[in-house]
């Protein structure tokens, strides 16, 4: 693919993503609204000393929230990077930086939109690469070097298989990926985690995952930004790609699903939920459902286009919710969160992490 056209690909996902036309929660939701706290009239919590603070991958976080990976690559991407980049600063949440597969091609000064160390000394930033550069181009070494190009504390390889299926000119030969994930994973002294882009990672996907040696997984699972709809809506006539794209926009693992089984698969690793959290409610039940945090990405890249306030804004939205939830749930701190029952409405069974039955 030419510098020229990545770049086009880059622009109409960030047009189409902000106009949105059906590519949010084009199905049945992420699952999440089944589940909900008891409440408690009586919390016998101070709200003031409900603590969301943790530390992921050695960086201290107000709350267990990232910043989803979105972009980079041109101006206008390194526009809203920075902007991104400046809020999560501000904030101390995480940020993760789109697909530095631009950075690959090395033409034109691409790097620059990636490098956000400047205004985010402090910030927790994730690298990106898609799983198929990383089987063709790159090995644990040279993946390394991308996390040090841009000040990254890990990496993230993406897998798209769905987005890729259904665009005009993507990557259909997934053949030997994961090989190339285990083996990165062996060889990169920062940690490598893998994550989907809003398909989910199902059983079977997260058992290969487990086997390698990734530092966790990011979920991205259905229910949010579907990346099927944004390849249909970029094809400019009815294809048979088109066609497929419409009908897949809501393929895959929805979120809540996909985070309790990632928790499963994953013990003692991170697992990051994600795939249409859209507020703190939602991302303190992926935290009672076994998340280590949580990414948001589509919401973010809204309110970027009112400028680093905004951002600002929407993030402390989130880790307010997210506090009062916990007092409401009677959790003072994340350690407490985890431990805390989840009633699902239908079935009405209690979904408990630990017992996974009826604790009561
Ligand atoms: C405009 C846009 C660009 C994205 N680009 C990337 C990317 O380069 N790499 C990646 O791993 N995920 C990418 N994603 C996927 C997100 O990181 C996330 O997994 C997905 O959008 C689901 O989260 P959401 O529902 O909160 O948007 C992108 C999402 C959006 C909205």
């Amino acid at each position: 693919m030419t510098h020229d056209s990545h770049q086009n690909r880059k622009n109409d996902h960030l047009r189409i993503a902000l106009e949105d036309a059906g590519v949010q929660r084009p199905g049945q939701g992420n699952g999440l609204e089944r589940y909900r706290f008891e409440h408690l009239a009586l919390p016998e919590l101070d709200l003031d000393r409900v603590d969301t603070a943790c530390v992921l991958l050695g960086k201290r976080l107000r709350a267990p929230l990232l910043v989803g990976a979105m972009t980079g690559g041109t101006s206008e991407a390194g526009r809203v990077n920075r902007v991104l980049a400046e809020a999560a600063e501000r904030c101390q949440v995480g940020f993760c930086l789109g697909s530095q597969r631009p950075m690959l091609e090395a033409r034109g000064d691409v790097a620059s939109t990636f490098q956000l160390r400047d205004i985010a000394p402090d910030t927790l930033i994730l690298g990106n690469i898609g799983g198929i550069q990383l089987r063709n181009e790159l090995d644990g070494r040279s993946l390394e070097q991308l996390a040090q190009a841009v000040g990254a504390d890990g990496m993230m390889v993406h897998l798209n298989p769905l987005q890729e299926a259904v665009q005009p000119e993507g990557d259909r030969d997934w053949i030997g990926v994961i090989d190339a994930v285990g083996e990165a994973a062996a060889r990169c002294y920062v940690p490598v985690l893998v994550k989907e882009v809003g398909a989910g990672l199902g059983p079977h996907t997260l058992r290969q995952l487990a086997a390698t040696g990734i530092a966790g997984v990011e979920t991205a699972g259905v229910g949010g930004t579907s990346w099927a709809r944004i390849e249909a809506l970029r094809h400019e006539t009815r294809t048979p790609r088109a066609i497929a794209a419409h009908v897949l926009a809501d393929f895959g693992t929805p979120t809540a699903e996909s985070v309790v089984l990632a928790a499963r698969a994953f013990p003692g690793r991170i697992v990051i939920a994600s795939g249409g959290l859209r507020d703190g409610l939602e991302v303190a039940k992926c935290l009672a459902l076994g998340a280590t945090a949580c990414a948001m990405a589509w919401p973010f890249l809204v309110a970027a286009q009112g400028g680093v306030e905004a951002v600002v804004t929407e993030i402390e939205g989130v880790i307010e919710t997210l506090r009062i939830a916990m007092f409401l749930a009677g959790a003072p701190d994340l350690a407490r969160l985890a431990t805390v029952p989840l009633r699902q409405d239908a079935p009405r069974v209690i979904w408990h992490r630990s017992a996974e039955e009826d604790p009561a």
